[in-house]
């Protein structure tokens, strides 16, 4: 007790003393350096400030996303590139000594930049260095480092076996670190859930530099949080331990597109009752994007239903066609694949192209994003989808992704792990509003875009909350100035509904001061 009042009262003085923010990147190396150490591998040999030379390489380097790599971007103190937990600790006891903000970031992919920029003085965390995937197949689990892309992770895991993959991103150089911690959805959620719902164990440094390596040294509360709650509001995570799932020597894949004019409307009708309620061994995404129509100058919406089953081509005809007969899967759209080369597949790569590509933590087509989701829980009526696609036209360059739940996702309870978007969910949408020419004037048309779009679906979906889910930040829905649990209860209920109550509650357990701060943070219960 009398230690830890001599604790909180250092911790006290400590910023009151230093309330004031150094921005000096020479302060941050000095106070990196005053730190316990190891000598192999000094802290400040892996701290960029920007001076030098291949700061801003090192910076740019993770940020997929154009819109936050401008020359009026904040940009960090310095990056610690840490490679050891000596090296985290450092930096953790430098934010506190000059009183920083920490930004972690593994992979960067983080929609509005959060890993990587602020508006308050501080600097990067990067994970980047911690790159390691244990795969035992003795019991079917592997340890995966935070800093590790889900591309890596795939690979590591099919250099050992044929028959055992991971529920995890589409994309292929997410980072661990972000990626499960806000969920982590992918092609095989219908079969294995999310991420999170596949993690047994991870690791965690807190804001005092104390690490726990297990789950057990955590604690579930904390444990529960960090799988769907993001991480970033709790600390820092080491990596995860994930239970592998079976997955069939084969599976097979196909992707079939109809315009409106060759019937997509009735195609799409009956993909809102089949594909959360089929066999959870197929999932078929449904994207909406615009092609050229046959006028010049005419655009239309090309309705393209891609799809993934979990076995061989003769049994994806026969449920395609049991379930799905409209469309009209022909034997020549299947091809069949080891479960590994349907990742190049659906990472957009063009076939053919070897799985080695998986290895490339390189970031393809930097871009300028903008990107919103929503939940559908009864399927959209004809007359109103007919809106949707005339309102598509309209407002061009959004394309909307749909991704269907049921299955394993619907058995799951919602308070199992933070992400509360379980059953009664149809399917998630994903609007994408992407663009490549730099602009003031250019990025607020498009945002315009992105957001009346999601202004006209507001009566085809979820409300009361309007659900969103976490991995797409979107500060649009509610962002935090003063970390009040009134501002976080705003974007709080929609990523979390009524998850994000223990959200706060184990927040306020083991952050009360609130040193793990961000726009769209768990707010301390005061
Ligand atoms: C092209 C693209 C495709 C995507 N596809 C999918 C998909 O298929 N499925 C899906 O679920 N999501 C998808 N996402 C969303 C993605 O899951 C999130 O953006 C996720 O946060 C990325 O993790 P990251 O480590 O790369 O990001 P970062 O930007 O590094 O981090 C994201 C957040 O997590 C925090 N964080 C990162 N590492 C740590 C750590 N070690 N400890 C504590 N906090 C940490 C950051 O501070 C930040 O708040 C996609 C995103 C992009 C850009
Ligand atoms: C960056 O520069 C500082 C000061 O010159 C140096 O101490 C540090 O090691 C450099 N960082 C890297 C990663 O080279
Ligand atoms: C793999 O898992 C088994 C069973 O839990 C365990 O006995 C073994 O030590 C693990 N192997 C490694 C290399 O960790
Ligand atoms: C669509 O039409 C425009 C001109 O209206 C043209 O520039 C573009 O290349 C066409 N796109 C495709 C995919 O044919
Ligand atoms: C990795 O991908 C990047 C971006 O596409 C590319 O420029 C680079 O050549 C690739 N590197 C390797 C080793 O394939
Ligand atoms: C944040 O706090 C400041 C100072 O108390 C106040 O002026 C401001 O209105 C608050 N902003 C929000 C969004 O609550």
């Amino acid at each position: 007790m009398e230690k830890l009042l001599v604790i909180t009262l250092l911790l006290i003085l400590n910023s009151v003393a230093t309330s004031q923010p150094v921005t000096d990147p020479v302060a941050f190396l000095r106070c990196l350096e005053r730190q316990p150490t190891d000598p192999a591998s000094p802290n400040s040999a892996v701290a960029y400030i920007p001076t030098n030379s291949s700061f801003t390489t090192v910076l740019r380097s993770r940020i997929p996303n154009l819109r936050f790599d401008k020359p009026t971007t904040p940009k960090p103190l310095a990056i610690v590139a840490a490679a050891t937990w000596t090296h985290i600790q450092a930096a953790l006891g430098c934010a506190r000594e000059l009183s920083l903000q920490v930004r972690i970031r593994s992979g960067g992919h983080d929609f509005e930049g959060l890993s990587y920029t602020s508006t308050v003085p501080f600097f990067v965390l990067d994970m980047f260095s911690f790159r390691t995937v244990d795969v035992n197949l003795t019991d079917g689990t592997a340890w995966v480092d935070a800093g590790v892309t889900t591309g890596e992770l795939y690979y590591r895991i099919a250099e050992k076996s044929n028959v055992l993959g991971f529920p995890a991103g589409l994309c292929t150089t997410l980072g661990v670190g972000g990626h499960f911690s806000g969920g982590g959805y992918g092609t095989i959620m219908r079969k294995y859930g999310l991420s999170v719902d596949n993690v047994v164990g991870s690791g965690i440094v807190d804001s005092n530099g104390n690490i726990f390596t297990d789950r057990v040294s955590m604690g579930e509360d904390r444990f529960w949080a960090i799988r769907g709650g993001g991480a970033a509001s709790f600390g820092v995570v080491l990596g995860y331990k994930i239970r592998l799932v079976p997955v069939p020597e084969k599976v097979t894949v196909f992707n079939v597109g109809r315009t409106v004019a060759e019937g997509a409307v009735d195609l799409i009708m009956k993909w809102q009752s089949f594909a959360h309620s089929t066999d959870r061994n197929l999932f078929v995404r449904l994207t909406l994007t615009l092609v050229n129509g046959t006028k010049p100058g005419e655009k239309m919406v090309l309705a393209s239903f891609i799809g993934m089953y979990l076995g061989g081509s003769d049994k994806t005809f026969n449920v395609m066609n049991r379930d799905f007969p409209e469309l009209k899967l022909k034997r020549t759209d299947c091809t069949e694949m080891r479960w590994i080369e349907s990742v190049v597949f659906w990472a957009g790569f063009p076939t053919g192209t070897p799985i080695s590509v998986l290895l490339n933590r390189t970031v393809t087509n930097k871009a300028f994003h903008k990107r919103k989701s929503d939940y559908v829980k009864r399927p959209i009526s004809r007359i109103g989808l007919g809106l949707i696609l005339k309102k598509l036209v309209e407002v061009e360059n959004v394309r909307m992704f749909f991704n269907p739940y049921g299955g394993r996702m619907g058995e799951i309870p919602s308070s199992r792990t933070p992400f509360p978007h379980r059953a009664g969910n149809l399917y998630k949408i994903e609007y994408l509003v992407s663009w490549s020419e730099a602009g003031e004037d250019v990025e607020k048309n498009q945002l315009a875009r992105a957001r009346e779009m999601y202004e006209f679906m507001s009566p085809y979906v979820s409300k009361n909350p309007r659900e969103a889910f976490f991995n797409y930040r979107d500060l649009d829905i509610g962002s935090s100035v003063n970390s009040t649990y009134e501002e976080g209860k705003v974007y709080g209920v929609k990523y979390f509904k009524d998850n994000f109550e223990r959200l706060v509650d184990i927040k306020t357990l083991i952050d009360a001061e609130n040193f793990w701060k961000n726009e769209q943070g768990i707010p301390v219960r005061r």
